[in-house]
């Protein structure tokens, strides 16, 4: 008997790099060998106490029956607090804010929410490679538009962008801070994108997840607090992974105006329901506690990348674009003529560090490696002097 077919749609999904590239690792340690992984986006860092304690005591206080399906109202005032205390923008809890198994389930329900047989969403090049399989599951057409690296940073220059628009573009997927180039885009890169997206009728999705990690003079902003006709058409998706250390608690947020929130609060009844009560309720003290842990991790993120810059100054063919937010660092090899995926390969095989190679996030990304500093330590400091040696060594 032949097996029964799987779904068209789903035959489209291609695993993520990150998870193609841990079915290699496994598999030279199961053969005994020690690796140090520079690979990534997990922050090493323990939650903080309060945000667990929080969870004990909703779980003791039995906060273990289904949530608010829109997610718990003391959650949701809390995303809206901060969202104005942060951005100056101000959304209604009761109809603005939708909370989310991660930002992970609010990528995908976005898409689901908007997306027609054939039209097209906008993304930077190189991308976090987890955005187009959701696409694609929703129906849409992936348009990647390269960005270049200019004075160290990658750019996305407005230009190419126009030129990407037609009839049937209906999205743009922003990522600032962005993952894996590490800019952080300016107001004025923002207030350009905001301008083709009026002027095309784009709804702009904006995954704000690493808004906290930002270095020097670099701040987050979001699309969204641009004016009022960029914010009715912006959905900012974001989590509390990469901020608060919760990347296995599964909890995020959207907002967005009314109409598209309640489209979204449909797909979500109608999918995922939300996340816990209680791990909602430990989410709202992260939001409305106090920030200084945040401040802490951006600290220590912040050695660690003095640390990488240090360890690989020096190294010929070999050059550390400074990221401006997020825990990656791009290092440009470009002048090796090496693929990077080889580059990757040998690195792991030859010395036993674990990159990621810029190729798996689109061809603008070729020549490149990510280097995630989201864990630090032993790891750390081995894993860059093995990166260190291995690249010197090419
Ligand atoms: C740009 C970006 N968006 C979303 C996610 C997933 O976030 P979450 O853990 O909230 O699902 C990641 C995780 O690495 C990411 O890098």
């Amino acid at each position: 008997m032949s097996e029964p077919a799987l779904s068209a749609r789903v035959q489209q999904l291609r695993p993520t790099a990150v998870n193609r590239i841990l079915a290699e690792v496994r598999e030279l340690q199961g053969q005994g060998r020690q690796l140090y992984s520079l690979m990534r986006g997990e922050p090493d860092f323990r939650t903080p106490a309060h945000i667990v304690e929080a969870a004990e005591k909703a779980l003791r206080a039995g906060r273990t029956t289904y949530p608010d399906n829109r997610g718990e109202i003391k959650l949701r005032d809390a995303v809206a607090a901060k969202l104005e205390r942060e951005q100056g923008l101000r959304y209604d809890p009761a109809t603005e804010i939708l909370v989310t198994t991660g930002a992970t389930f609010g990528i995908h329900d976005a898409l689901m929410s908007l997306i027609n047989e054939g039209d097209e969403v906008l993304l930077p090049e190189p991308v976090y490679d987890a955005y187009l399989s959701p696409i694609l599951l929703a129906g849409g057409v992936p348009k990647q538009v390269p960005a270049s690296i200019v004075d160290g940073r990658f750019t996305w220059n407005p230009r190419d962008l126009e030129a990407a628009c037609g009839p049937r573009t209906k999205l743009l997927l922003l990522n600032t801070p962005w993952n894996p180039t590490g800019t952080v885009f300016t107001r004025g890169e923002l207030e350009a994108i905001g301008e083709l997206a009026l002027r095309h009728n784009l709804i702009l999705l904006s995954d704000e997840i690493y808004e906290a990690i930002t270095y020097g003079a670099a701040r987050h902003l979001s699309p969204a607090a641009l004016g009022r006709e960029l914010r009715e058409r912006t959905i900012i998706l974001n989590s509390l992974s990469k901020t608060y250390a919760m990347t296995g608690w599964r909890v995020g947020y959207c907002a967005a105006n009314a109409r598209l929130t309640q489209a979204m609060f449909l797909v979500l009844q109608q999918s995922s329901r939300g996340p816990a009560t209680f791990i909602q309720d430990a989410a709202a003290a992260a939001l409305a506690g106090p920030q200084d842990c945040v401040d802490a991790m951006r600290v220590e993120y912040t050695a660690r990348l003095a640390q990488l810059t240090e360890a690989l100054d020096g190294v010929a063919g070999c050059r550390v674009l400074q990221p401006e937010g997020g825990f990656f660092a791009m290092l440009d090899t470009r002048v090796l003529q090496v693929p990077s995926d080889d580059l990757r390969r040998r690195l792991m095989r030859d010395n036993g560090v674990v990159t990621v190679n810029g190729s798996a996030y689109g061809p603008s990304g070729e020549g490149t490696l990510r280097v995630s500093f989201a864990s630090g330590g032993d790891n750390l400091s081995k894993g860059l002097a093995a990166l260190r040696q291995g690249l010197a060594e090419i």
